[in-house]
């Protein structure tokens, strides 16, 4: 699916905000090529921009996670998600670079859905902690405990 960017992926984190847009772009990337029906061939290029971005990306939100005090199960629970990321996506790259076919639709519908979770549920800590910079009080561990 084509995903347009909605305000209800916003958390109030500028620079957080500015990568997930980033990041939905390479999606689309992706549908535009199935669309195109060149998705397969797209799909080594896709895998590298889905690598780089998402290694920027995730320094980015960890940094953050440990500048603005989250609570330490919030930035456990990024790492996690994010080396599971890495594997996933490492593993379907090596398995298309090794010959074996697979559907681009099926890989758009897994990074799509990887994604949208991640940027919906996930990061949902960043609208908590931009809301204690915006209130001009430092995002202690204490606050920010859903
Ligand atoms: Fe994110």
């Amino acid at each position: 699916m084509y995903i347009e960017w909605d305000e209800k992926f916003a958390t109030g984190m500028e620079i957080v905000d500015t990568q997930h847009r980033g990041l939905i772009h390479i999606l689309n990337g992706l549908y535009r090529s199935i669309g195109e029906g060149r998705g397969e061939a797209a799909l080594h290029g896709i895998f590298g921009e889905l690598q780089r971005y998402a290694d920027y990306h995730f320094d980015t939100e960890e940094r953050l996670l440990k500048k603005l005090a989250a609570a330490p199960h919030h930035l456990a629970e990024h790492v996690i998600r994010h080396v599971a990321y890495r594997r996933r996506i490492a593993d379907l790259r090596a398995r298309h670079d090794e010959g074996e076919r697979l559907v681009p639709v099926q890989v758009l519908a897994f990074v799509s859905d990887w994604w949208l979770e991640h940027i919906l549920d996930c990061d949902r800590i960043f609208v908590t902690l931009a809301g204690g910079i915006e209130g001009g009080k430092a995002a202690g561990a204490a606050e920010n405990v859903p």
